[in-house]
């Protein structure tokens, strides 16, 4: 990745004109992915990945295994990014704390690194600032597989017995996705039987656990709430190799995206049955959308309007709070008053002031709802982004207002879009990055 902390995005906005009519390809999921790299220290012997895509974030967390002793191999065809990651040699269980802090999913390696390496050393981890982000729920989990933990200057210092992990049963207080992800890695390698209650039901969860059973994981459940994982030694597999499943949050992105600049747009490469919120939310607004096997089409009027509705984001299979801030964007073109319930994190909705700025009508009532009003003309500010959803709703924001948008902080959006600026001028929208020293 060849940009650096200070890269700028200039967008040209369209000032609400749909004329453009093109196909844009999804790349790989960057959450699956990232608990994917995690699985690696569940093989004795190599594991490739397919289909990675190649944003700061896999990077980050690629860097933070190769410190722990992880050789990481990257091969690229046709334009698809594989990694192969060796294990063979890891020799620490201590996380890098500048890499760590900025990466929330830094998280999901600590229980596997307990359970192969009976300790884990880890700062608190980093990630976007869209909540307190507590890991209590992996606190308690690792505590009632028997670890022992210790915190010291802000830093956490588990240990196993010193005849390992044992199984044992964890109900999540809250689903908690990357939660799920850790102890479902971490009861693979831990003695015993290890039942996780009220799991998260993301697909991202599901597709990597049938891809562990197929190589030798004894996983129950999954798709399920209650996931049933019977552990042993690490798994024997031969040559592992899991394809990444389509990012269904840059799948539903790009949906907004069309629903409001073009006339048409293809989102190919995609997973439509993992967006079943998005669409309906989306076609109740009076969108056109055609569902095809691995793609979708959707069309507007240079005319069309939209209905206001109620959003109120919800844990999988209801409408994805990564979403939020560009679904946001969208109810700023639609006819009415429309309610925003942000039930997941309590820190999600600081984006609206600086929509605001550019002539959206926003009134938040308190950390978790606000109201947006619409159709409103948006103007071109110069912005900054704050985390990486919020940093793609004002690019899409810029593109629908009139004049210039000029966006900071653009790394935040390459930590989870690959090249955007390049995929986005490619369908015809002017937008420039400007590197600056
Ligand atoms: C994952 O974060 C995703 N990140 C987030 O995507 C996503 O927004 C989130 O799930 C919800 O869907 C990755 O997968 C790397 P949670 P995660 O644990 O796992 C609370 C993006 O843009 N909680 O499901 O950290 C927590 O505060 C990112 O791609 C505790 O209280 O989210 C939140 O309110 C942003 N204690 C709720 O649970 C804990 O120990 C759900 O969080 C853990 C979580």
């Amino acid at each position: 990745m060849n940009n650096t902390n200070h890269d700028i995005l200039v967008a040209k906005g369209c000032h609400g004109a749909r004329k453009l009519k093109g196909t844009i390809v999804v790349k790989g999921s960057k959450n699956d992915a990232l608990q994917a790299l995690a699985a690696s220290l569940l093989f004795g012997s190599p594991l490739t990945l397919t289909n990675v895509p190649a944003i700061e974030d896999i990077a980050r967390l690629g860097n933070l295994l190769t410190a722990l002793g992880v050789a990481i191999t990257e091969d690229k065809k046709l334009g698809k990014k594989s990694l192969t990651l060796d294990t063979s040699q890891l020799h620490s269980a201590t996380l890098d704390d500048d890499i760590a802090k900025k990466l929330r999913a830094s998280i999901i390696l600590t229980g596997p690194l307990l359970a192969r390496r009976g300790e884990a050393h880890f700062p608190h981890p980093g990630g976007c600032v869209i909540g307190e982000r507590p890991i209590d729920l992996f606190l308690d989990g690792f505590a009632k597989l028997g670890a022992s933990i210790t915190i010291r200057n802000g830093r956490y210092h588990l240990t196993a017995p010193r005849d390992g992990l044992r199984g044992a049963e964890i109900f999540f207080r809250n689903q908690t996705v990357t939660g799920t992800e850790c102890f479902m890695l971490t009861a693979v390698l831990t003695k015993g039987q290890t039942v996780l209650k009220n799991c998260a039901l993301e697909p991202e969860i599901e597709s990597l656990g049938k891809f562990l059973v197929r190589e030798g994981a004894r996983i129950r459940g999954l798709g399920t709430t209650t996931i049933t994982i019977d552990g042993g030694p690490l798994l024997k597999s031969l040559r592992p190799s899991y394809e990444i499943i389509p990012d269904r949050i840059e799948a539903g992105s790009f949906l907004i995206l069309g629903a409001l600049l073009m006339r048409e747009l293809t989102i190919t490469r995609c997973e439509p049955g993992h967006l079943d919120a998005v669409i309906a939310f989306l076609r109740s607004a009076g969108a056109t959308i055609k569902i095809e096997p691995r793609q979708i089409i959707i069309r507007a009027t240079p005319r069309q309007s939209y209905r206001a509705l109620p959003l109120t984001t919800h844990e999988y299979p209801g409408f994805p709070t990564d979403l939020q801030a560009l679904m946001a964007v969208f109810l700023t073109q639609a006819t009415g008053e429309s309610r925003i319930f942000e039930t997941i994190f309590e820190g999600r909705l600081g984006y609206l002031e600086t929509l605001a700025r550019m002539g959206a009508e926003v009134h938040i009532h308190n950390q978790h709802q606000a109201t947006v009003g619409g159709p409103t003309l948006l103007t071109g500010r110069e912005v900054t982004s704050p985390d990486l959803r919020a940093g793609l709703a004002y690019l899409i924001a810029g593109l629908v207002a009139k004049a210039e948008t000029i966006i900071h902080n653009v790394h935040c959006i390459d930590r989870g879009y690959e090249k955007i600026d390049e995929r986005l001028a490619m369908l015809g929208f002017n937008i420039k990055r400007h590197h600056s020293p």
